[in-house]
């Protein structure tokens, strides 16, 4: 099959892409060969497939059932989230991920990490989501990180869970030293996940000071742990909302520390804009991470939706434009290079984090996973809300959109 007229990446000259046997076989300037399927794209954009580098399937679609956050906080979304839990069956989760993978796949989406609650006794969610990463595996990759949503060293048998989750097939160790009760707990319980991690040789992915608390300073145990192990960038930091509120002389030695440690930030805009300075009257805190300055100094960051239409976020179709769009705004990236090269939050800066190794990305050799956006480039796609023309994996197409069509009749 030949793919032709794609700018790969914002490139300004337009080039043909040749799948064979679910690989890229080439790419340039390339004639069809004898009886081969050719499909004429006429200049649009190619991007290696979206990767949602932070999302909770396992809560995904609950908004509302059996509560709404009324408070529209995080805290009061662990307590709706407490409820929903009770009820939880494998055919729900089951029902519930199937839907929104495919949301998810629409908008381009091939790679996704979850976070799935393991303070659960029956670990219904874990074992549900793990049989449908088997399952799902043409349509997407997913990697499961075991997430103690109530704590570690807070939760009864957290240790235990957690480590039964790992040795169930969970690919990341979580933690979340923000809700500890202590930062005893908080210390501990970072402590006890990059070893648990270390003994398993897992990924390691935190969520780490999701609080507007200037004192919450999770990261840097976590950074250190991961430059003293070696982990380095198998460890990632998620949220860390509490660094837009420390101050620049503590950010300073910190940022040492990130760079020393090669750990990952990832990011949720839509989300965190959402949750945090809840309690702030004015001014009001934007409640996200130091996304620019951190690009700047070298630290990998990517972007997630976090949440999509549930306890903690009471909207979202799976799209990470909107995501990618969100994060411009309140981080403040809204130059032009900025702008044109923000795919990089949810595709190579993502793949770093995930971990996909050299076999991500539109090269000769290169598993054929790919996807076409109905613009030229980035900028116009992100400002256009382009749909995703086509979905390619492995090959084959597993997704495509046709433009909507509006007329305006004076
Ligand atoms: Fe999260």
């Amino acid at each position: 099959m030949l793919l032709k007229n794609l700018f790969i990446e914002n490139s300004e000259t337009a080039s043909d892409i040749r799948i064979q046997d679910g690989r890229i076989a080439a790419v340039g300037i390339l004639d069809a060969l004898p009886g081969e399927e050719v499909e004429d794209f006429k200049g649009r954009l190619a991007l290696p497939p979206f990767i949602e580098s932070h999302v909770h399937l396992d809560t995904c679609l609950t908004a509302g059932d059996p509560v709404w956050n009324k408070s529209g906080t995080l805290f009061e979304g662990i307590e709706c989230w407490a409820k929903r839990k009770e009820k939880l069956t494998r055919d729900d989760v089951r029902e519930r991920v199937n839907r929104v993978v495919r949301m998810q796949a629409a908008h381009g989406i091939q790679y996704i990490r979850s976070h799935v609650d393991v303070t659960d006794s029956k670990l219904t969610a874990l074992k549900a989501i793990l049989e449908l990463r088997e399952e799902l595996k043409d349509l997407v990759t997913i990697q499961v990180v075991a997430f103690p949503q109530e704590g570690i060293e807070s939760y009864p048998h957290g240790r235990e869970l957690m480590e039964n989750a790992v040795k169930m097939g969970a690919d990341c160790v979580g933690a979340i030293p923000h809700f500890e009760f202590t930062r005893e707990y908080s210390v501990s319980s970072l402590n006890f996940a990059v070893d648990l991690a270390c003994r398993y040789n897992k990924l390691v992915d935190v969520h780490c000071d999701e609080i507007d608390d200037e004192a919450s300073r999770g990261l840097e145990t976590l950074a250190a742990r991961a430059y003293e192990t070696g982990l380095g960038d198998k460890v990632t930091a998620s949220h860390t909302t509490a660094m837009h509120s420390y101050n620049n002389a503590y950010m300073q030695r910190l940022m040492r520390l990130l760079k020393m440690s090669h750990i990952n930030i990832v990011a949720n805009p839509l989300v965190n804009t959402h949750l945090q300075g809840r309690i702030d009257t004015y001014p009001k805190r934007r409640g996200i991470t130091r996304v620019k300055e951190l690009g700047e100094a070298g630290v990998n960051v990517s972007f997630g939706h976090d949440d999509i239409f549930d306890p903690w976020y009471p909207m979202g179709a799976g799209s990470l434009r909107d995501v990618v769009f969100m994060g411009l705004h309140v981080c403040q990236l809204m130059g032009y290079d900025d702008i044109m090269n923000s795919y990089r939050f949810i595709t190579t800066n993502a793949a770093k984090t995930l971990h996909l190794g050299a076999d991500y990305g539109i090269k000769k050799g290169n598993t054929a996973n790919l996807i076409v956006l109905d613009a030229k480039n980035y900028y116009e796609a992100l400002n256009t809300d382009a749909p995703i023309l086509r979905s390619y994996r492995a090959g084959r197409l597993i997704a495509r959109s046709e433009p909507g069509k509006t007329e305006v009749l004076l």
